[in-house]
Protein backbone atom coordinates (compact mmCIF):
# COMPACT_ATOMS: atom_id res chain seq x y z
CA UNK A 1 0.00 0.00 0.00
CA UNK A 2 1.62 3.11 -0.62
CA UNK A 3 0.28 6.03 1.12
CA UNK A 4 0.76 10.05 0.16
CA UNK A 5 3.92 11.80 1.46
CA UNK A 6 4.13 15.18 2.53
CA UNK A 7 7.43 17.43 2.20
CA UNK A 8 7.42 20.65 4.32
CA UNK A 9 5.51 23.43 3.13
CA UNK A 10 7.64 25.97 1.23
CA UNK A 11 9.18 28.15 4.60
CA UNK A 12 9.37 25.20 7.34
CA UNK A 13 12.23 26.44 9.46
CA UNK A 14 14.41 23.15 10.05
CA UNK A 15 14.13 21.41 13.38
CA UNK A 16 16.78 22.84 16.66
CA UNK A 17 17.67 24.81 19.22
CA UNK A 18 15.97 28.54 19.54
CA UNK A 19 17.18 30.90 17.03
CA UNK A 20 17.59 34.94 17.29
CA UNK A 21 15.32 36.50 14.53
CA UNK A 22 14.39 40.09 14.48
CA UNK A 23 14.63 40.85 18.54
CA UNK A 24 12.69 37.59 18.95
CA UNK A 25 12.86 33.84 18.93
CA UNK A 26 11.63 31.28 16.89
CA UNK A 27 11.36 27.87 17.78
CA UNK A 28 11.17 24.57 16.50
CA UNK A 29 12.34 21.79 18.49
CA UNK A 30 8.33 19.46 20.10
CA UNK A 31 9.93 19.66 23.47
CA UNK A 32 10.88 23.44 23.39
CA UNK A 33 7.66 24.33 21.96
CA UNK A 34 5.52 22.48 24.92
CA UNK A 35 7.89 23.78 27.38
CA UNK A 36 6.68 27.61 26.02
CA UNK A 37 3.29 26.61 25.91
CA UNK A 38 2.90 24.83 29.27
CA UNK A 39 4.91 27.38 31.27
CA UNK A 40 3.01 30.48 32.88
CA UNK A 41 6.06 32.74 32.19
CA UNK A 42 5.39 32.98 28.69
CA UNK A 43 2.04 35.05 27.68
CA UNK A 44 -0.28 35.49 24.85
CA UNK A 45 0.73 39.52 22.97
CA UNK A 46 -2.06 41.42 24.23
CA UNK A 47 -4.48 42.32 21.56
CA UNK A 48 -3.87 45.90 19.74
CA UNK A 49 -5.98 47.95 17.32
CA UNK A 50 -7.82 50.72 17.08
CA UNK A 51 -10.70 51.00 19.32
CA UNK A 52 -14.54 49.21 17.67
CA UNK A 53 -16.56 46.35 17.56
CA UNK A 54 -13.83 43.63 16.12
CA UNK A 55 -11.04 45.25 19.36
CA UNK A 56 -14.05 44.84 21.89
CA UNK A 57 -14.39 40.80 20.12
CA UNK A 58 -10.33 40.54 20.63
CA UNK A 59 -10.56 41.93 24.00
CA UNK A 60 -13.09 40.07 25.57
CA UNK A 61 -12.30 36.89 23.86
CA UNK A 62 -10.35 33.93 25.94
CA UNK A 63 -8.03 33.32 23.18
CA UNK A 64 -6.11 37.10 24.05
CA UNK A 65 -7.04 37.31 27.36
CA UNK A 66 -4.36 37.97 29.95
CA UNK A 67 -3.37 35.31 32.27
CA UNK A 68 -5.87 36.46 35.54
CA UNK A 69 -9.20 36.61 32.33
CA UNK A 70 -7.92 33.30 30.65
CA UNK A 71 -9.91 30.70 32.60
CA UNK A 72 -13.04 32.05 33.57
CA UNK A 73 -13.58 33.65 29.68
CA UNK A 74 -12.29 29.77 28.27
CA UNK A 75 -14.31 28.23 30.72
CA UNK A 76 -17.61 29.86 28.53
CA UNK A 77 -16.63 28.47 25.27
CA UNK A 78 -16.15 25.56 26.57
CA UNK A 79 -19.41 25.15 27.98
CA UNK A 80 -20.83 25.95 25.07
CA UNK A 81 -19.04 23.41 23.14
CA UNK A 82 -20.34 20.76 26.02
CA UNK A 83 -23.42 20.97 24.82
CA UNK A 84 -22.32 19.69 20.73
CA UNK A 85 -21.51 15.93 20.07
CA UNK A 86 -19.36 15.82 17.28
CA UNK A 87 -20.56 12.57 16.03
CA UNK A 88 -23.56 14.53 15.22
CA UNK A 89 -21.84 17.90 14.00
CA UNK A 90 -19.71 15.03 11.39
CA UNK A 91 -23.24 13.67 10.60
CA UNK A 92 -24.90 17.17 9.82
CA UNK A 93 -21.63 18.54 7.65
CA UNK A 94 -21.94 14.96 5.70
CA UNK A 95 -25.53 16.10 4.94
CA UNK A 96 -24.96 19.50 4.16
CA UNK A 97 -21.77 18.42 1.94
CA UNK A 98 -23.55 15.71 0.01
CA UNK A 99 -26.77 18.48 -0.67
CA UNK A 100 -24.20 21.12 -2.01
CA UNK A 101 -22.52 18.30 -4.37
CA UNK A 102 -25.87 17.12 -5.62
CA UNK A 103 -26.70 20.67 -6.43
CA UNK A 104 -23.23 21.52 -8.68
CA UNK A 105 -23.23 17.95 -10.24
CA UNK A 106 -23.97 19.02 -13.46
CA UNK A 107 -21.23 21.26 -13.51
CA UNK A 108 -18.39 18.13 -13.40
CA UNK A 109 -16.57 19.72 -11.24
CA UNK A 110 -16.19 21.99 -8.08
CA UNK A 111 -14.48 24.36 -6.14
CA UNK A 112 -13.96 22.84 -2.68
CA UNK A 113 -13.00 26.04 -0.82
CA UNK A 114 -16.18 28.17 -1.02
CA UNK A 115 -18.20 25.34 -1.51
CA UNK A 116 -17.21 23.12 1.15
CA UNK A 117 -14.43 23.93 3.37
CA UNK A 118 -15.26 27.65 3.89
CA UNK A 119 -18.75 27.20 4.48
CA UNK A 120 -20.01 23.77 6.19
CA UNK A 121 -18.43 23.65 9.25
CA UNK A 122 -19.29 26.87 9.96
CA UNK A 123 -22.60 26.50 9.18
CA UNK A 124 -23.08 24.17 10.97
CA UNK A 125 -21.48 25.13 14.02
CA UNK A 126 -23.48 28.27 14.01
CA UNK A 127 -26.89 26.56 13.99
CA UNK A 128 -25.72 24.23 17.03
CA UNK A 129 -24.33 27.32 18.70
CA UNK A 130 -27.98 28.79 18.30
CA UNK A 131 -27.40 31.88 15.62
CA UNK A 132 -30.47 32.70 14.34
CA UNK A 133 -29.10 32.78 10.42
CA UNK A 134 -26.84 30.15 9.94
CA UNK A 135 -25.94 30.48 6.71
CA UNK A 136 -25.78 34.14 6.56
CA UNK A 137 -23.05 34.12 10.06
CA UNK A 138 -20.40 32.00 7.18
CA UNK A 139 -19.85 35.69 5.33
CA UNK A 140 -19.67 37.37 8.54
CA UNK A 141 -17.46 34.87 10.75
CA UNK A 142 -15.16 35.09 7.50
CA UNK A 143 -15.02 38.57 7.34
CA UNK A 144 -13.97 38.19 10.89
CA UNK A 145 -11.32 35.26 10.89
CA UNK A 146 -9.65 37.89 8.38
CA UNK A 147 -9.31 40.61 10.72
CA UNK A 148 -8.78 38.68 13.93
CA UNK A 149 -4.79 38.36 14.06
CA UNK A 150 -2.82 41.73 14.10
CA UNK A 151 -1.33 43.56 11.14
CA UNK A 152 -4.97 43.07 9.19
CA UNK A 153 -5.33 46.09 7.10
CA UNK A 154 -7.89 49.12 8.00
CA UNK A 155 -10.27 48.07 5.11
CA UNK A 156 -10.67 44.45 6.72
CA UNK A 157 -10.78 46.16 10.21
CA UNK A 158 -13.71 47.88 9.37
CA UNK A 159 -15.14 45.13 7.54
CA UNK A 160 -14.97 43.04 10.50
CA UNK A 161 -16.43 45.45 12.62
CA UNK A 162 -19.90 45.35 10.85
CA UNK A 163 -19.93 41.54 11.14
CA UNK A 164 -19.49 41.47 14.65
CA UNK A 165 -22.56 43.51 15.23
CA UNK A 166 -24.22 41.27 12.63
CA UNK A 167 -22.75 38.30 14.45
CA UNK A 168 -23.74 39.94 17.63
CA UNK A 169 -27.23 40.62 16.24
CA UNK A 170 -28.08 37.13 15.12
CA UNK A 171 -26.44 35.55 18.45
CA UNK A 172 -28.72 34.22 21.20
CA UNK A 173 -29.41 36.46 24.39
CA UNK A 174 -26.43 36.68 26.89
CA UNK A 175 -23.98 38.38 28.73
CA UNK A 176 -21.32 40.69 26.72
CA UNK A 177 -18.42 37.88 27.63
CA UNK A 178 -20.49 34.52 26.90
CA UNK A 179 -21.48 36.20 23.52
CA UNK A 180 -18.16 37.10 22.87
CA UNK A 181 -16.78 33.81 23.24
CA UNK A 182 -19.55 32.19 21.48
CA UNK A 183 -18.65 33.83 18.24
CA UNK A 184 -14.97 33.62 19.49
CA UNK A 185 -15.59 29.68 18.95
CA UNK A 186 -16.64 30.01 14.98
CA UNK A 187 -14.08 32.89 14.81
CA UNK A 188 -11.37 30.20 15.78
CA UNK A 189 -13.09 27.44 13.73
CA UNK A 190 -13.13 29.61 10.33
CA UNK A 191 -9.46 29.23 9.04
CA UNK A 192 -7.72 25.99 10.45
CA UNK A 193 -10.87 24.00 10.07
CA UNK A 194 -11.18 25.39 6.32
CA UNK A 195 -7.20 24.56 5.80
CA UNK A 196 -7.22 21.31 6.93
CA UNK A 197 -9.97 20.23 4.75
CA UNK A 198 -8.42 21.59 1.91
CA UNK A 199 -5.02 19.68 3.04
CA UNK A 200 -6.68 16.71 3.10
CA UNK A 201 -8.15 16.91 -0.43
CA UNK A 202 -4.81 18.33 -1.78
CA UNK A 203 -2.91 15.73 -0.11
CA UNK A 204 -5.73 12.56 0.43
CA UNK A 205 -8.08 12.66 -2.32
CA UNK A 206 -6.45 10.32 -4.47
CA UNK A 207 -5.05 8.20 -1.30
CA UNK A 208 -6.42 4.47 -1.23
CA UNK A 209 -9.70 4.15 0.16
CA UNK A 210 -8.03 1.78 2.64
CA UNK A 211 -6.84 5.05 4.42
CA UNK A 212 -9.39 5.93 7.04
CA UNK A 213 -10.47 9.54 6.94
CA UNK A 214 -9.28 10.02 10.56
CA UNK A 215 -5.87 8.43 9.71
CA UNK A 216 -5.44 10.91 7.06
CA UNK A 217 -6.64 14.16 8.77
CA UNK A 218 -4.36 13.12 11.65
CA UNK A 219 -1.50 12.79 9.24
CA UNK A 220 -2.48 15.89 7.17
CA UNK A 221 -2.59 18.14 10.63
CA UNK A 222 1.01 16.86 11.25
CA UNK A 223 2.29 16.99 7.71
CA UNK A 224 0.66 20.52 6.56
CA UNK A 225 -0.87 21.63 9.33
CA UNK A 226 -3.34 24.36 8.54
CA UNK A 227 -2.48 26.40 11.96
CA UNK A 228 2.01 26.11 11.61
CA UNK A 229 2.70 28.70 14.42
CA UNK A 230 1.44 30.52 17.45
CA UNK A 231 3.60 33.51 19.58
CA UNK A 232 4.17 34.10 23.02
CA UNK A 233 5.50 36.68 24.88
CA UNK A 234 8.11 36.54 27.75
CA UNK A 235 7.22 38.35 31.09
CA UNK A 236 10.76 38.29 32.52
CA UNK A 237 14.07 36.97 31.57
CA UNK A 238 13.59 33.23 30.99
CA UNK A 239 16.06 30.45 29.61
CA UNK A 240 14.94 27.79 27.21
CA UNK A 241 17.29 25.25 25.82
CA UNK A 242 19.93 27.07 27.51
CA UNK A 243 19.09 30.40 25.29
CA UNK A 244 18.74 33.29 27.62
CA UNK A 245 15.19 34.73 26.72
CA UNK A 246 14.97 38.43 27.56
CA UNK A 247 11.71 39.82 29.37
CA UNK A 248 9.44 40.76 26.48
CA UNK A 249 10.97 38.93 24.08
CA UNK A 250 8.30 37.46 21.61
CA UNK A 251 8.68 33.50 20.53
CA UNK A 252 7.63 32.63 17.47
CA UNK A 253 6.43 28.92 18.23
CA UNK A 254 6.48 26.47 14.88
CA UNK A 255 4.05 24.09 15.13
CA UNK A 256 5.02 22.56 11.34
CA UNK A 257 8.60 22.49 12.58
CA UNK A 258 8.06 20.47 15.35
CA UNK A 259 5.86 18.50 13.72
CA UNK A 260 8.47 16.96 12.01
CA UNK A 261 11.49 16.93 14.84
CA UNK A 262 13.25 13.74 14.86
CA UNK A 263 13.37 13.65 18.57
CA UNK A 264 9.98 12.54 18.25
CA UNK A 265 8.92 11.93 14.68
CA UNK A 266 11.76 8.69 13.75
CA UNK A 267 10.63 9.22 10.09
CA UNK A 268 9.82 13.27 10.22
CA UNK A 269 8.45 13.16 6.62
CA UNK A 270 6.97 9.60 6.42
CA UNK A 271 3.04 9.73 6.31
CA UNK A 272 2.44 7.12 8.93
CA UNK A 273 -1.60 6.47 9.59
CA UNK A 274 -2.52 4.75 12.86
CA UNK A 275 0.73 5.84 13.66
CA UNK A 276 2.47 7.03 17.15
CA UNK A 277 1.92 10.61 16.39
CA UNK A 278 -2.10 10.05 15.95
CA UNK A 279 -3.84 12.17 18.19
CA UNK A 280 -4.98 10.09 21.07
CA UNK A 281 -3.22 6.58 19.65
CA UNK A 282 -1.57 4.98 22.08
CA UNK A 283 1.71 3.09 20.21
CA UNK A 284 1.06 0.08 18.61
CA UNK A 285 -2.28 -0.43 19.15
CA UNK A 286 -3.12 -0.88 15.35
CA UNK A 287 -0.75 -3.64 14.85
CA UNK A 288 1.79 -1.43 13.65
CA UNK A 289 4.61 -3.03 15.58
CA UNK A 290 7.24 -1.32 13.77
CA UNK A 291 5.78 2.60 14.60
CA UNK A 292 6.04 1.53 17.94
CA UNK A 293 7.00 4.08 20.42
CA UNK A 294 5.98 7.01 22.51
CA UNK A 295 2.54 8.14 21.47
CA UNK A 296 3.21 12.02 20.59
CA UNK A 297 0.89 13.99 19.21
CA UNK A 298 1.06 16.41 16.32
CA UNK A 299 1.35 19.97 17.74
CA UNK A 300 -0.71 21.55 15.71
CA UNK A 301 -3.98 21.64 18.33
CA UNK A 302 -1.69 23.81 20.55
CA UNK A 303 -0.67 22.03 24.21
CA UNK A 304 -1.27 23.22 27.74
CA UNK A 305 -3.89 25.45 29.37
CA UNK A 306 -4.46 27.47 26.03
CA UNK A 307 -4.40 24.76 23.71
CA UNK A 308 -7.47 24.15 21.55
CA UNK A 309 -11.01 23.23 23.17
CA UNK A 310 -12.43 22.28 19.87
CA UNK A 311 -10.33 19.32 18.72
CA UNK A 312 -12.88 16.99 18.01
CA UNK A 313 -15.20 19.55 17.20
CA UNK A 314 -12.95 20.27 14.39
CA UNK A 315 -11.94 16.95 13.38
CA UNK A 316 -15.34 15.51 13.44
CA UNK A 317 -16.99 19.15 11.05
CA UNK A 318 -13.64 18.04 8.72
CA UNK A 319 -14.42 14.15 8.53
CA UNK A 320 -17.87 15.01 7.57
CA UNK A 321 -16.66 17.15 4.58
CA UNK A 322 -13.64 15.18 3.52
CA UNK A 323 -15.49 11.71 3.43
CA UNK A 324 -18.20 13.15 0.93
CA UNK A 325 -15.47 14.07 -1.48
CA UNK A 326 -13.48 10.80 -1.16
CA UNK A 327 -16.48 9.06 -2.40
CA UNK A 328 -17.59 11.17 -4.39
CA UNK A 329 -15.05 13.13 -6.81
CA UNK A 330 -10.96 13.06 -7.51
CA UNK A 331 -7.90 14.92 -8.01
CA UNK A 332 -8.34 17.77 -10.88
CA UNK A 333 -5.13 18.86 -12.48
CA UNK A 334 -5.19 22.53 -11.31
CA UNK A 335 -2.35 23.94 -9.00
CA UNK A 336 -3.34 24.45 -5.38
CA UNK A 337 -2.92 28.26 -4.20
CA UNK A 338 -2.46 29.33 -0.53
CA UNK A 339 -3.20 32.91 0.38
CA UNK A 340 -0.19 34.31 2.15
CA UNK A 341 -0.37 34.58 5.84
CA UNK A 342 2.40 34.93 8.44
CA UNK A 343 0.95 31.52 10.60
CA UNK A 344 -1.77 30.19 8.78
CA UNK A 345 -2.04 27.75 5.49
CA UNK A 346 -5.13 27.99 4.18
CA UNK A 347 -5.63 27.02 -0.38
CA UNK A 348 -7.51 29.80 -1.87
CA UNK A 349 -9.10 27.30 -3.74
CA UNK A 350 -9.17 23.70 -5.00
CA UNK A 351 -10.73 22.07 -7.93
CA UNK A 352 -11.91 18.48 -7.87
CA UNK A 353 -13.72 16.64 -10.57
CA UNK A 354 -17.55 14.66 -10.09
CA UNK A 355 -15.93 10.50 -10.35
C1 LIG B 1 -8.19 22.12 12.28
C2 LIG B 1 -8.83 22.98 13.00
C3 LIG B 1 -8.24 23.71 14.19
C4 LIG B 1 -6.93 23.90 14.54
C5 LIG B 1 -5.69 23.39 13.83
C6 LIG B 1 -6.93 24.68 15.76
C7 LIG B 1 -5.78 25.07 16.44
C8 LIG B 1 -5.78 25.83 17.58
C9 LIG B 1 -4.59 26.22 18.30
C10 LIG B 1 -3.17 25.90 17.92
C11 LIG B 1 -4.99 26.96 19.37
C12 LIG B 1 -4.09 27.54 20.46
C13 LIG B 1 -3.39 28.79 20.05
C14 LIG B 1 -2.36 29.20 21.08
O1 LIG B 1 -2.16 28.55 22.11
O2 LIG B 1 -1.72 30.23 20.82
C15 LIG B 1 -6.42 27.04 19.31
C16 LIG B 1 -7.18 27.74 20.22
C17 LIG B 1 -8.53 27.76 20.18
N1 LIG B 1 -9.37 27.07 19.34
FE1 LIG B 1 -8.81 25.89 17.81
N2 LIG B 1 -8.21 24.95 16.12
C18 LIG B 1 -9.05 24.38 15.19
C19 LIG B 1 -10.43 24.38 15.20
C20 LIG B 1 -11.20 24.89 16.19
C21 LIG B 1 -12.63 24.76 16.30
C22 LIG B 1 -13.51 23.97 15.32
C23 LIG B 1 -13.01 25.45 17.39
C24 LIG B 1 -14.37 25.62 17.97
C25 LIG B 1 -15.38 24.81 17.74
C26 LIG B 1 -11.82 26.01 17.99
C27 LIG B 1 -11.80 26.81 19.11
C28 LIG B 1 -10.66 27.33 19.69
C29 LIG B 1 -10.67 28.28 20.80
C30 LIG B 1 -11.92 28.85 21.49
C31 LIG B 1 -9.34 28.55 21.10
C32 LIG B 1 -8.83 29.48 22.19
C33 LIG B 1 -8.66 28.66 23.47
C34 LIG B 1 -8.24 29.49 24.66
O3 LIG B 1 -8.37 30.72 24.63
O4 LIG B 1 -7.81 28.89 25.66
N3 LIG B 1 -10.74 25.63 17.25
N4 LIG B 1 -6.88 26.33 18.24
Amino acid sequence: MSWPTIPPAPDTPPCGPPVPVDGGWVVTRHADVVAVLTDPRYVVPAPGGPPGTLTWLRGTVSRFSAPDRHPGRRALGVAALRDLDPDELCDAATRLSMQTLDRLATAGRVEVMGALARRVPLEVLAARLGLADPAAAVPAVTAVAAAYHPGADPAAVAHADRAVAALLAMSPPAPAEAAANRIGLLVQAADATAGLIGAAVRHGLAAPAALGTADLLAEVLRLDPPVRATRRVATGATRLAGREIGPDATLLLRFDAANRDPAVHPDPDGFHPAGPDRAGHAAGEAGHPALAGPSVRALTFGAGPRGCPGERHALALAAGVVEVLRARCRPAATPVRYAPHPTLRVPTSIEVMFR
